[in-house]
């Protein structure tokens, strides 16, 4: 038990998939996963562990921003000893190739600051996602025949979602950034810093060239998607 997961040492799993909404992790628990157990109600951020085709799975919310996704991936390593954090999410597309309801695969996170920097200081640290998720990751979305692209690129990681800086959103963008979030860069920064796997799988839920919006009923579906395609890269060799 931690501050903010209160689950048993063993109840969670060494795979976690980690959606930004609680209830989401609770949708995908009901929806893939057999024998489905809640192991987290601290604070409404739901967990459940599970088994997906007989491997258990952690199925964790992490909440909105990197504070959030930092305190539930330092807790998720550092005392119940996860090996693999997957994100699962949504994303605003920042290019014109990018379209609505399409799959990143993050491979980077450009952030302007996390809350690792704090330790990292005066260094432009580059959080990369683990290859071999990344490339399992890729090959399960290509597989799926999804109705979508599937982009593996850079993303940036903001700490606003109403943003007030055009200026850094037009650079992100001539510097190829695929789509803007708010969780991987620090989600990948803890994992490497403690030896663990990290991806972040994102939908694009709406685009801030065009200003399309996801309709609301594809996004259980998409959603869905994004959680076959990180069950398939944790666990398929
Ligand atoms: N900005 C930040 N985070 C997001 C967005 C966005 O436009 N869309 C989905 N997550």
């Amino acid at each position: 038990m931690t501050i903010h997961i209160g689950a048993n040492p063993d109840d969670i799993a060494d795979v976690v998939l980690m959606p930004g909404d609680p209830y989401r992790a609770k949708w995908a628990a009901e929806t893939f996963l057999t024998g489905a157990k809640c192991v987290n109600e601290v604070r409404g951020m739901l967990g459940f562990t599970g088994e997906w085709h007989g491997h258990r799975v952690t199925i964790q919310g992490s909440g909105m921003g990197m504070p959030s996704m930092s305190i539930y991936a330092n807790e998720l390593i550092s005392s119940f000893n996860a090996q693999t954090l997957i994100r699962i999410g949504s994303c605003g597309g920042m290019q014109d190739d990018v379209k609505i309801r399409d799959v990143i695969l993050a491979s980077t996170a450009s952030s302007v600051s996390t809350p690792s920097s704090t330790i990292l200081r005066d260094v432009n640290y580059a959080p990369t996602a683990d290859f071999t998720l990344l490339h399992k990751a890729f090959h399960a979305a290509e597989a799926m025949n999804l109705d979508a692209d599937v982009h593996v690129g850079g993303i940036y990681s903001s700490d606003t979602f109403y943003d007030e800086r055009p200026d850094l959103n037009e650079q992100m963008q001539r510097h190829g950034i695929l789509a803007v979030e708010m969780e991987a860069a620090e989600l990948y920064t803890v994992a490497a810093r403690h030896g663990r796997r990290a991806l972040g799988v994102m939908t694009v839920s709406d685009h801030l060239l065009t200003g399309e919006a996801l309709p609301a009923e594809d996004r259980e579906r998409t959603f869905g998607d994004m959680v076959e395609i990180a069950l398939t890269a944790a666990f398929d060799s």
